[in-house]
C-alpha cells in the first residue's frame, strides 16, 4: 500500500454507498468521497479543535485581537508531517475571523496570472491558503512578496521597450501557508510570514478523542477500548484515525452488530495490514530495508528509495518523520540507522551496534 506524500494522498478507499442527506446511494468518485469525509469531520471552531493546544491558544489571541480591532490577520505558516490539521486549522482560522477563504496550493499556481486571479478574488481581511508552499516556482514566489508586504501586485502590460508597469492594490488579506518541508522554504517567504509553528504529532487521549468525536459525527457506536485500539494505530495522525476509524465501521457493520469495540478494531486493522505500532506495509518495507538489506545502516536515502521503489520524497515527508518519532530509526551524518526497537518491533535480532531508539528522535543524540 503506497503512500503518497501530497496533501490529497489520503484519497481512495472510501468508494461507495454512502446514503446522502436525503437516504439516496451517492457513488462519488474516490477521491471526491474521501475529500468529502475529511472535510465533513474537520472541527469549525476552536472550541472543536482537539490537540495543538499551545497553537490554538496563541491562535485564539491573535485572531480575536484581528477580529475585535478590524485588521486583517497576520501571515501565518504550518509545517508539519501530511494529516496532523494544517488545512484544518486554515478552515477554522477563516471561520474564527467571519471571512471568506480562498484554497490552492504552492503546484497549482503555476504561472504569475494565477497567482494574481487568486489574490484579486480576495475582500477585505480575507484568506489565501496556500498548501505546499515550499513548491511555488521562483517567479510566483516573488511576486507573492510585495503582496504579503505591501498588499500590492506588480503588473506588466505590453511587452518589450513599450511594456508599462501597473501596481494594482489589494486588500488587507491573510496568507495562511501550509509545508511539510519547512526546511525547502527560502529565507525571504519565511521572513515575510508573521509566525510560524511546526505541528507536533497527537498524544494517545487527544487521538483517542478525535475518533470518538468522529464516530458521532459519522453515526457509529464506539466503546472507549474500540476507539483507544483505532487511535493507537493511526500514527498519531488525525487524518489516518478518521481513514481508519471508517474501515474499521464497515466491518462492524458487515461482520459484526455495527458497534466497534477494542475486538472488532483489532481484527479489522490487522487485516487492513495496519500492525499494533501503525505501520503499515511501506513502513516495514523501509524498516525490513535498512536492518536486513542495510544490515541497520547507516543507509542514504536515496538507496532506501531504490530497494523499494519509492519516490524519496514520500519517504521523507512521510514514512520517516514518524519512524524518527517513535525512535524507530535515527538520523546519522553518514545515513538512517535502524534501531534496537525497530529490530524488536520486526522479531528481528538486533546488532551490537544498534541503537537503543524507543522514544522520540532527540533522546538518541
Ligand atoms: N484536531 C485535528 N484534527 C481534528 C479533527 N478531525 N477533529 C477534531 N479535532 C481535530
Amino acid at each position: 500500500m503506497a503512500r503518497k506524500k501530497h496533501d490529497d494522498a489520503d484519497a481512495g478507499g472510501a468508494r461507495g454507498g454512502e446514503p446522502d442527506a436525503g437516504g439516496r446511494e451517492v457513488v462519488p468518485a474516490e477521491r471526491e468521497g474521501e475529500r468529502a469525509w475529511q472535510a465533513a469531520l474537520r472541527p469549525k471552531t476552536f472550541a472543536d479543535y482537539i490537540g495543538q493546544k499551545d497553537l490554538i491558544d496563541n491562535l485564539r489571541i491573535s485572531v480575536r485581537a484581528a477580529r475585535e480591532n478590524g485588521w486583517a490577520l497576520d501571515h501565518f505558516l504550518f509545517a508539519g508531517p501530511p494529516g496532523l490539521g494544517k488545512t484544518t486549522l486554515a478552515h477554522v482560522i477563516a471561520n474564527e475571523l467571519g471571512v471568506n477563504l480562498v484554497v490552492s496550493s504552492g503546484p497549482a499556481i503555476d504561472h504569475k496570472g494565477m497567482l494574481a486571479g487568486l489574490l484579486t478574488q480576495l475582500g477585505e481581511r480575507d484568506a489565501l491558503f496556500i498548501d505546499e508552499i515550499h513548491r511555488l516556482s521562483p517567479i510566483v514566489e516573488e511576486n507573492l512578496y510585495p503582496a504579503m508586504e505591501d498588499f500590492r501586485f506588480d503588473l506588466f502590460i505590453g511587452d518589450g521597450p513599450h511594456a508599462k508597469a501597473m501596481a494594482i492594490q489589494l486588500p488587507r488579506f491573510t496568507l495562511l501557508g501550509a509545508t511539510t518541508r519547512m526546511g525547502l522554504l527560502s529565507a525571504p517567504l519565511l521572513d515575510r510570514f508573521g509566525f510560524h509553528w511546526q505541528l507536533r504529532y497527537y498524544d494517545l487521549p487527544d487521538m483517542t478523542a478525535i475518533v470518538q468525536r468522529s464516530a458521532r459525527l459519522i453515526g457509529v457506536g464506539i466503546d472507549a477500548a474500540g476507539a483507544t485500539e483505532i487511535a493507537r494505530r493511526s500514527r498519531s495522525t488525525p487524518r489516518i484515525a478518521n481513514r481508519l476509524l471508517r474501515r474499521v465501521r464497515d466491518f462492524a457493520t458487515v461482520e459484526g452488530n455495527g458497534t466497534i469495540d477494542a475486538r472488532v478494531a483489532s481484527g479489522a486493522l490487522d487485516r487492513l495490514a495496519v500492525d499494533h505500532a501503525g505501520l503499515d506495509t511501506l513502513d516495514r518495507g523501509y524498516l525490513t530495508v535498512v536492518c536486513e538489506r542495510f544490515d541497520g545502516g547507516p543507509v542514504g536515502v536515496e538507496a532506501i528509495a531504490a530497494s523499494l521503489s519509492e519516490e524519496r520524497g514520500t519517504l521523507e515527508e512521510v514514512v520517516e518523520p514518524f519512524l524518527l518519532q517513535i525512535g524507530f530509526i535515527a538520523r546519522t551524518p553518514r545515513g538512517r540507522v535502524a534501531t534496537a526497537s525497530a529490530y524488536a518491533h520486526l522479531g528481528l535480532t538486533a546488532p551490537a551496534k544498534a541503537p537503543s531508539g524507543g522514544g522520540p528522535q532527540g533522546r538518541l543524540f
